[in-house]
């Protein structure tokens, strides 16, 4: 929940003069649009008066009516949800009041009969939809309190605001102290897979039919990830009994295309009752994003955050000015604890990182490097990928022909070979086709070798 905060023009006034400032053409075009458009816009700016006024005294004699009270006897109490509590709030408002008020009527937001209450199916669990007053004004009784709940959870913007009598100061402190515990109660992120979006909304994810047989990497990787990961997230009071920060960051490094988002993609299934909040560079865009995204982590915890890309948005200071840098640096390891907050994040170029964020144990406390696939490792991959597929040439013959090839590329490899071969309509995969597949793909990777795309 956010304090309003109101926002001014350095300028104050002055602002409106923009138009003298820039010089002599300006001026011209000025004085000849000024007689022309000054009569129209004081025209419009009338009418938008007489309609506000209008709304404005329909609205208070409304209020006046249903509590009984003069707008100078009245409180009102705003609250202003970050975007990713909107259907958290939005549902708890509704439930709240539908569970323990007397509903007199509900409005549109602008009061008046001539639009209606907005309703809309909104999320309130994963793929469980209910349809809530996201726009709109609920007249109630609570507790012999008489309220007018005004909410608005739609678009970019949440908030719900509850008019009250004066002299019922005490019962509305009551009211939003249970708002504010259902909220909690009804905490249905908690332990869930979610993606944090642009504009710090979230919304569930899940990565059906993947599970750790899904991921081909050496078993010592494999064993690392279990150890700095899976075991302390499930272990919060042994790591409290010897004292072993509750918290853990690792970063993964690697060529693009050896896995580092499939095992994200992976744990996902893996941490059982463990959020799991899925970051990208598009949604930590800013500084209030990050703090965002440790916010919810923080509420929801034990989390993994997964924060893809990180060489986006985490450059360092003697590339970029970039404030992102210095905010995650303080929510990984400011004055926050911290405590079930887990980080996970990926990269393929660690050398642009700031060093203060991937050199320092307690931000990142540990570093994998996800590499080329060995011989055994491709054998298992062709497998893996070769589900379902009719292939002739050996599983040893594709893996010592992929030499220096990604998890992505093998991939390729295979699915290419496929569609050849469906192509030339046969189902069974051949040894041309494969071969032909591997000329490609290399092909493709030594031009862009060449143009220096890849390391
Ligand atoms: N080690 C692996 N085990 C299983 N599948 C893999 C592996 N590496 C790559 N793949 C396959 O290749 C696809 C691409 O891999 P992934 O997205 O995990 O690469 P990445 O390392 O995250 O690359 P980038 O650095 O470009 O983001 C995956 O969806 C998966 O199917
Ligand atoms: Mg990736």
């Amino acid at each position: 929940m956010e304090e309003k905060s109101e926002v001014t023009c350095e300028d104050g006034p002055a602002c409106s003069g923009s138009v003298e400032r820039t010089g002599k053409a300006t001026s011209t075009v000025k004085s000849e649009i000024t007689e022309q458009t000054r009569r129209e816009v004081k025209t419009f700016a009338a009418q938008i008066l007489k309609v506000l006024k209008s709304y404005v005294t329909q609205q208070d004699k409304d209020y006046e009516e249903w509590l009984g009270v003069k707008a100078e006897d009245r409180v009102t109490v705003s609250v202003e949800y970050p975007l990713y509590q909107q259907s958290q709030a939005c549902y708890a408002v509704n439930t709240l009041i539908d569970k323990t008020a007397k509903v007199h009527k509900r409005t549109s937001y602008c009061g008046g009969e001539r639009s209606a209450a907005d309703y809309q199916d909104v999320e309130i669990k994963r793929e469980v939809y209910q349809s809530l007053l996201v726009s709109g004004k609920i007249f109630f009784t609570w507790k012999k309190m008489k309220c007018i709940a005004s909410v608005f959870f739609s678009g970019n913007y949440s908030e719900a605001s509850f008019v009250h009598a004066k002299k019922h100061a005490k019962t509305s402190k009551k009211f939003q102290a249970e708002l504010r515990e259902f909220m909690c109660k009804h905490n249905y992120f908690k332990g869930e897979k979610l993606e944090f979006m642009p504009y710090s909304r979230i919304k569930f994810l899940s990565f059906p039919d993947l599970d750790w047989n899904s991921l081909i990497l050496k078993k010592e990787l494999k064993d690392e990830i279990a150890l700095n990961l899976i075991f302390p997230l499930h272990n919060q009071k042994l790591c409290d009994k010897f004292n072993v920060p509750w918290r853990r960051g690792v970063l993964l490094a690697g060529v693009p295309g050896t896995g580092k988002t499939q095992l994200g993609r992976v744990l996902c299934n893996k941490l059982d009752g463990i959020t799991v909040i899925w970051a990208t560079c598009k949604s930590v865009q800013d500084v209030s994003r990050v703090r965002n995204l440790f916010e919810i982590a923080r509420n929801f915890a034990p989390t993994l955050i997964v924060m893809e890309d990180l060489d986006f948005y985490g450059q360092d200071r003697e590339f970029t000015t970039n404030p992102i840098v210095g905010e995650l640096l303080n929510q990984l390891d400011g004055n926050a604890p911290n405590v079930g907050v887990f980080v996970l994040a990926t990269t393929n170029r660690p050398y642009l990182l700031d060093k203060a964020l991937a050199d320092r144990p307690s931000r990142f406390d540990i570093k994998l490097v996800f590499g080329l696939p060995d011989v055994n490792e491709r054998r298992a991959m062709i497998n893996l990928f070769g589900k379902k597929k009719n292939i002739k040439p050996s599983v040893d013959y594709i893996a010592r022909m992929s030499d220096k090839l990604t998890g992505a590329h093998i991939k390729e490899v295979i699915n290419y070979a496929q569609l050849v071969s469906l192509n030339d309509g046969r189902e069974e995969i051949q040894t041309k086709d494969i071969d032909l597949a591997l000329r490609k793909v290399k092909t493709k990777l030594e031009a862009q070798r060449k143009n220096n795309l890849v390391r």
